[in-house]
């Protein structure tokens, strides 16, 4: 495996919801290895891209690659079972069920929990959110924005990814709750696991980016090193407006 191995490439996306296009041409290009900013305002297109990239919605033109292979019909399931995984916007946990159930379903891809390299999953998971295992037994449902956010997370490595979107890290927490995610969210990066993290408040996501992706009105306005992009004016005033100060 090379170091440079592209995992995910996305060409020439388009998107529509009917006659509405929410993705017009958007490419991209993460490697093994990475983390990935995509910021870009309210409505820019970057949940779409997402959805586009693992299933929920067919693009209506474009294609994405994952690890070489054209993925682009595929729906999410196959997708998520070769490693493309996506932690949704709003977390969409199954709130009525339990930690532990929700956790189970995330390794639903690979059959459950009967498989040896998912029982591993469960307990690194649990080891990564302790404040999780305290609380297995508790319905998803009632627990903090945070915790439900950890729950999200780790529901989505229970998949086995090699690739994790997350789509709106920090949607509804303190900064405080934000700030410990990142710092998890870099730890798991330092050991090996390609993330995509979407988000409106590009400060957090550049702050631990390799590259960063800036969505403008379904494409990308501007590509390049976290540190250029946080570093860039243009990307404060055209594309973030007030968002974009730092943590
Ligand atoms: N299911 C849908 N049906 C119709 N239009 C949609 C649908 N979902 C999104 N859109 C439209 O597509 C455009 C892009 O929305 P999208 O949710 O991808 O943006 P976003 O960048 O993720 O925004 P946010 O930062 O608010 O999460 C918007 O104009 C939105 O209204
Ligand atoms: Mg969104």
């Amino acid at each position: 495996m090379s170091a440079c191995e592209t995992l995910l490439e996305i060409r020439g996306m388009e998107l529509r919801y009917g006659a509405a296009i929410a993705v017009r041409d958007i490419s991209l290009r993460v490697a093994r290895g990475q983390l990935v900013a995509v910021i870009g305002n309210n409505g820019a297109g970057k949940s779409s891209m997402v959805k586009g990239a693992t299933g929920l919605v067919r693009p209506s033109a474009g294609k994405v690659l994952f690890r070489g292979e054209d993925t682009t019909a595929l729906p999410a399931h196959s997708k998520a079972k070769r490693g493309l995984v996506m932690v949704p916007e709003g977390r969409r946990l199954f709130p009525d069920q339990t930690v532990e159930d929700n956790l189970i379903l995330g390794a639903y891809v690979h059959g459950g929990l009967k498989h040896e390299k998912a029982r591993a999953s469960f307990d690194r998971v649990l080891a990564l959110f302790p404040r999780l295992k305290e609380r297995l037994r508790q319905q998803a449902g009632s627990m903090s924005g945070g915790e439900q956010q950890m729950l999200a997370i780790a529901r989505g490595l229970m998949a086995g990814p090699e690739l994790l979107i997350i789509d709106e890290l920090s949607l509804g927490l303190a900064p405080r709750i934000v700030t410990q995610l990142i710092e998890v969210l870099a730890q798991l990066n330092r050991e090996g696991l390609t993330i995509v993290l979407v988000e409106q408040l590009a400060a957090h996501a550049l702050s631990i980016a390799d590259h960063a992706y800036v969505v403008d009105n379904g494409a990308i306005g501007l590509s390049g090193p976290s540190a250029e992009i946080a570093a860039n004016p243009q990307v404060m005033d055209a594309f973030l407006g007030k968002k974009a100060v730092a943590p």
